[in-house]
């Protein structure tokens, strides 16, 4: 799980285990995750400063074949001859003046490049959201280096929105000097992206994702707060510093696509939102679906993790509905399933659409009892209220499901699943395939890595076919 990973530069194919590859999958499986977890021969302090990899899986004719490649990040170029490069999250630089410069200058620290891939225009990037895009070679999987996309100012999320009606992705950076300041891209299916909109903010927040729907993007501003003190004067590293303030409220940003200046905010009950699962509006309301926590103790778990100590969240990440009222500018909020969830995931055509399936990884059965990472898949039905586990093993760990749509829809849930998965007793790591129209819960076909693969946070399906 957190072994440097041995590069495999060259695709062959993966071994299948159980079943066979529909030929109807057409297309490549993309992951990306931390692959290393060292710089300069030392222990990463923090999971989130390792370097990324992207595994790439091509589907052909029944077949897959696959390869993963490091992410060559860059390094600081001032610190290169200072000492080890800084990760953002585990380590603090040494000295007051080199902490205080380290907060404007983005540079002081390496960009990871670990969380999530965007393919736009044909080209392939991964993103840190602290950061500028990587943009890599999607045959090779060379890194090809970060670029700012001529628009890019400091940061670039990890979660970029498509949006249908503009034939666009959305996406937004948080940047904190000179002062808090969220700035909102447009990156067209042809053409230069844009900066569509910068807000200022009035102090820090936690914002990993957002909405964007037909008519309005929406963040989410939990109360997260990077103590400076701690950070500057005690030299404490950001993970250490990043505290939820539960006195504090949540606010929520409704921003219209055609009209940003008219935008507006409401202030809700403190909670922690971490990952959208979907979000459509109509002429009275905004849905939007996604993670919560009612605590920031999923930031805790994340370093415990990486300590190996499975310390667990006391408040599980639950599938929320927020709906927002466009008319008196009111929310509502309330909890869709009771089951431990996270990066939850549906079939991308009906993204910003009303849709009945969601397909997330989570804990086995009851919310209280989840520990560790992922044991288990969900897929869950918002409208009927039933959900069901699709996959699981107390012996395993899984990551974020990806849907393959069939070329040939019938419906929402006429696809594949993908889903990669580790078994930690036999230290392998799966693909596993399920027809979500057919039956979800079966696995049609399971393919093995030839070696362990380090965990995947987020990845995305790159169709043959533009119908796929
Ligand atoms: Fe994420």
């Amino acid at each position: 799980m957190f072994n440097t990973v041995l590069e495999k530069p060259e695709k062959s194919p993966l071994q299948i285990d159980q079943g066979k590859i529909p030929e109807d999958i057409e297309g490549s499986l993309l992951r990306i995750g931390v692959g290393e977890f060292s710089q300069f021969d030392k222990p990463t302090q923090h999971w989130f400063d390792g370097a990324g990899y992207v595994i790439n899986v091509d589907f052909i004719k029944g077949k897959a074949f696959a390869q993963w490649k490091l992410i060559d990040v860059q390094s600081p170029v001032e610190l290169n001859s200072q000492g080890p490069l800084l990760g953002r999250f585990g380590l603090a630089p040494k000295g007051l003046w080199r902490r205080i410069s380290s907060t404007w200058n983005y540079d002081a620290y390496l960009n990871s490049a670990n969380t999530a891939l965007l393919h736009w225009q044909n080209r392939l990037f991964a993103l840190y959201e602290g950061s500028i895009p990587t943009e890599i070679d999607f045959n090779s999987l060379d890194t090809l280096g970060p670029t700012d996309l001529e628009v890019v100012k400091r940061a670039f999320s990890a979660h970029p929105k498509y949006h249908m009606p503009t034939r666009s992705y959305y996406n937004f950076g948080f940047r904190v000097l000179p002062k808090p300041c969220l700035d909102i891209y447009k990156l067209p299916d042809e053409g230069s992206p844009s900066l569509l909109y910068s807000i200022p903010y009035n102090g820090c927040t936690f914002m990993h994702d957002f909405a964007v729907s037909k008519n309005f993007i929406t963040f989410f501003c939990s109360p997260v707060f990077a103590h400076p003190w701690a950070m500057l004067v005690q030299g404490k590293p950001l993970s250490e510093c990043m505290k939820f303030q539960t006195q504090k409220f949540s606010e929520v940003i409704v921003i219209p696509i055609q009209d940003p200046e008219n935008h507006f905010k409401i202030k809700t009950s403190p909670m922690l939102f971490t990952h959208t699962a979907n979000s459509y509006d109509d002429d009275e309301k905004i849905t939007i679906d996604g993670v919560m926590y009612k605590d920031g103790s999923n930031l805790d778990w994340i370093n415990t993790a990486f300590l190996g100590e499975h310390q667990s969240p006391t408040s599980p990440g639950q599938l929320h509905r927020l709906e927002i009222s466009i008319d008196d500018k009111s929310l509502s909020s309330k909890q869709l399933f009771e089951e431990a969830i996270e990066v939850p995931q549906m079939n991308l055509h009906y993204l910003g659409q009303l849709n009945h399936f969601y397909y997330a990884a989570g804990y086995d059965k009851i919310a209280e009892k989840h520990e560790g990472f992922y044991n288990c898949i969900y897929q869950l039905e918002p409208h009927s209220g039933q959900s069901k586990q699709i996959l699981g093993d107390s012996k395993q760990i899984f990551s974020e499901p990806v849907f393959l749509p069939r070329s040939t829809q019938r419906s929402e849930q006429d696809g594949y699943l993908a889903v990669v998965h580790h078994h930690l007793e036999a230290n392998t790591t799966f693909l596993s395939l399920l027809d979500t129209y057919e039956d979800s819960s079966k696995v049609i076909c399971r393919l093995s890595f030839e070696q362990p693969m380090p965990f995947t946070f987020h990845g995305l399906w790159k169709a043959l076919s533009p119908s796929g």
